[in-house]
């Protein structure tokens, strides 16, 4: 069979690697793609772009793709699965409707309250009178947030009431991020140890996949701006067993249950973004509608059983008897990004060493913002690659990760020297 999938990013590498290790998979088209899906066999990357649904839909149809797999969250928000579906053709993701849990966070949280699920208290408003007063009676830190897609920036932890009024006055006066910032959700800040789980949904089967967890801020020890995210691992320590049993029980059925009685049909991967308090009791930060970047990596690293029978199996009622097998050992993914990201940063210089990092079954460096120019590797956005590494434990996944990222080089690169540290010192302690 042929694939299709949309995005450009290291997420849709991982995805288009995985597929085309399928034995019923002829050809991966990666639309648009970068530098590192150019390069992979039995790959092909298409000049079509992410947001041109006409002619994602005509490529497909064109190339009599059988299954096209989404990985951004923008095409989902601007309905790409209804056009598709509308065309006959399978597409793997939620229709827009569907995608209102991750493109409206005051959806999301409408949505947690009325059907139970655990989260923080929260008030979404238009007003910044109505707001003010209310994070004036609120505990503090408060957290204040976009209500639409923002790039995982929308996002404010105010630790004096002076940076939440700000908070609220750029989003809501200022028209700092558009229309996604017209209505804003005030949260109760909550503690403890964040970590993303994501499942496989046909629209009542919920399928997990191996937990695991990110790095959103850019610099070392959990400081700095926040990004798309810095590098990740698999899995996560603190998604214990009960911890996961939990997850399962009050968050992710909970949540398909919901939705179905709604009257929306949700398949395609479901992200939660957790915190796990001190006793494991799970809330939810938020909820994505797609595979997280860069988690993907280290994740579909760790898959040994066939993605695309997995998927494929959300269309015909098979997905509670689908197999997915995990690799035992951890994965380490550390991401390398151009200086000046998340701001503006310079393009087109070349990449060297990646030839010093030939794949084996236990590292390999996925694409981001890459492409081909003279043929040279040159970076070609802010996250540029990510290096993951198997290892039989943490520490050695993260060192070996680490020894690939040694070996690239090109004018400007930078990369977190941390990722996995929460992971690293638990196994010390513990
Ligand atoms: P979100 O995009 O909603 O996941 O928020 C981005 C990041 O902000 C999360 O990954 C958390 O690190 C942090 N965050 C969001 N909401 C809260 C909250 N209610 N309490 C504590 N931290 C939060
Ligand atoms: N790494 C966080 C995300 O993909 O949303």
């Amino acid at each position: 069979m042929k694939v299709l999938v949309i995005g450009g990013g290291g997420r849709e590498h991982a995805l288009a690697w995985k597929a085309a290790q399928s034995p019923q998979v002829g050809e991966v088209l990666v639309a648009p793609g970068n530098a590192g899906t150019a390069a992979e066999p039995r790959m092909r990357n298409v000049r079509v772009g992410t947001a041109d649904l006409d002619a994602l839909v005509d490529l497909a149809r064109r190339e009599s793709v059988d299954l096209t797999i989404v990985g951004p969250e923008q095409p989902l928000a601007a309905g790409v699965v209804d056009r598709f579906d509308a065309a006959g053709l399978r597409c793997f993701g939620p229709t827009a409707a569907a995608a209102r849990l991750e493109s409206s966070k005051a959806f999301a949280k409408g949505f947690l309250a009325r059907h139970g699920i655990p989260t923080a208290d929260y008030r979404s408003f238009t007003s910044i009178d109505e707001a003010r007063a209310y994070v004036r009676a609120r505990a503090l830190p408060v957290v204040v947030k976009a209500d639409g897609l923002a790039a995982g920036k929308g996002v404010v932890i105010a630790r004096t009431l002076a940076e939440a009024e700000e908070a609220l006055e750029q989003m809501l006066e200022g028209g700092a991020f558009g229309s996604a910032g017209a209505t804003v959700v005030v949260e109760d800040f909550l503690r403890g140890e964040e970590a993303s789980f994501i499942a496989v949904v046909d629209g009542t089967a919920v399928v997990p996949l191996a937990s695991s967890q990110d790095h959103k801020t850019r610099d070392d020890g959990d400081t700095g701006p926040n990004t798309g995210g810095m590098g990740a691992y698999s899995p996560a320590p603190v998604v214990t067993d009960e911890v996961h049993r939990r997850i399962m029980e009050e968050v992710m059925m909970r949540t398909v249950e919901g939705l179905a009685a709604d009257g929306i049909r949700y398949r395609g991967f479901l992200y939660a973004g957790l915190m796990i308090d001190a006793d494991g009791t799970p809330r939810v930060l938020e909820f994505n509608c797609r595979l997280g970047d860069p988690e993907t990596q280290p994740i579909l690293f760790r898959l040994r059983s066939d993605l695309i029978e997995l998927l494929s199996a959300c269309f015909d009622g098979s997905l509670p008897d689908a197999a997915v097998e995990w690799d035992a050992r951890p994965a380490v993914g550390v991401v390398m990004a151009s200086a000046g990201y998340p701001g503006s940063y310079e393009k087109g210089r070349v990449i060297t060493g990646l030839d010093a990092c030939a794949d084996d079954d236990t590292a390999k460096i996925f694409h981001a913002g890459t492409r081909i120019d003279d043929g040279n590797v040159v970076n070609d956005g802010g996250r540029v690659l990510c290096a993951v590494a198997l290892g039989r434990d943490v520490r050695a996944a993260r060192d070996r990760a680490y020894e690939l990222v040694g070996r690239i080089h090109w004018e400007g690169a930078f990369w977190r020297r941390d990722i996995g540290h929460r992971a690293v010192d638990r196994r010390r302690s513990g």
